[in-house]
């Protein structure tokens, strides 16, 4: 197994002008990098102090559930935000932080010249699942956890931990009808230090777009990469067919009875589609 190379990391930060990823911490092991950079804020981290693991213990995902993290396959990294914002602002930031990542991923998926279509298209199509899982051809390539610290009506801060596979080319049965990885995409030739600054500039660039603007600047990738939209859903007790996402960040599901319902959160279960 080659462990992950900090300086690596560091020298790619800087080639792109990263604006996350200093002071960055890189573990053998640990139990969650989510609760690292949690820690870290509490003892006063900066905006930007970035925590990598090789392997994960612990990783939490969404929900309660844990997330798979073998050593030396995968990304696992969090970082601390503190944007200024008020506390009734920044819940949209997880949608923001998930079309990040889908980004960085559909680039990758872009120029990688042996997964093109014919017509010249990539092959696979990169997708946001509401609210923030990546999936590339319907499977989940990396999951978003955002845990944000508020202080009264400011944010203290905000810890967005991203688990992306990258080497991984099985699965444990119970995740190997859904869960892909970089590698089984057919890119297997990239660093995981260049993967782990690439996700860190694009997040510090969404991070910075939202304070600016909030969701405004994302609505087109948003529509775009929206992969519920017109599947039939159930969540936080609402049933439909997905429609979309408003300006707050909210999930459109319109009911049999053609009523449109706004859903802030929950987890999303298909029912077809
Ligand atoms: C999900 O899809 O449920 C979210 C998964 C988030 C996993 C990442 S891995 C790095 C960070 N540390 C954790 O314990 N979780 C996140």
């Amino acid at each position: 197994m080659r462990r992950l190379d900090a300086r690596a990391i560091e020298l790619e930060l800087s080639r792109l002008g990263a604006s996350l990823g200093s002071p960055l911490a890189v573990a053998a092991e640990t139990a969650s990098t989510n609760d690292d950079a949690r820690s870290a804020a509490a003892a006063g981290a900066p905006h930007g102090a970035a925590f990598l693991a090789d392997a994960q213990t612990q990783g939490r995902g969404r929900g309660g559930r844990s997330w798979h993290s073998p050593p030396g396959e995968n990304l696992y990294l969090s970082v601390v935000l503190r944007p200024s914002l008020p506390a009734s602002s920044v819940a949209p930031i997880a949608l923001v932080m998930g079309l990040a990542v889908a980004s960085v991923v559909e680039r990758r998926l872009a120029s990688s010249a042996r997964l093109r279509a014919p017509g010249g298209g990539p092959l696979a199509e990169v997708r946001l699942k509401w609210p923030n899982d990546v999936l590339v051809g319907g499977r989940k390539l990396a999951g978003i956890l955002v845990e944000a610290q508020l202080r009264g009506d400011s944010v203290s801060s905000v810890i967005v931990g991203v688990g992306l596979n990258v080497h991984t080319s099985r699965f444990p049965p119970e995740l190997s009808a859904r869960a892909t990885s970089l590698a089984m995409l057919g890119i297997d030739d990239v660093p995981r230090e260049v993967l782990a600054a690439e996700l860190l500039q694009a997040l510090g660039d969404a991070a910075a777009r939202f304070e600016a603007g909030r969701l405004a600047p994302f609505a087109e990738d948003l529509a775009r990469m929206d992969w519920l939209r017109d599947r039939r859903v159930e969540v936080a007790g609402v049933a439909g067919v997905a429609a979309g996402i408003d300006a707050e960040g909210h999930l459109l599901v319109r009911g049999g009875d053609g009523v449109l319902r706004a859903v802030a959160a929950g987890e999303v279960s298909v029912t077809s589609g």
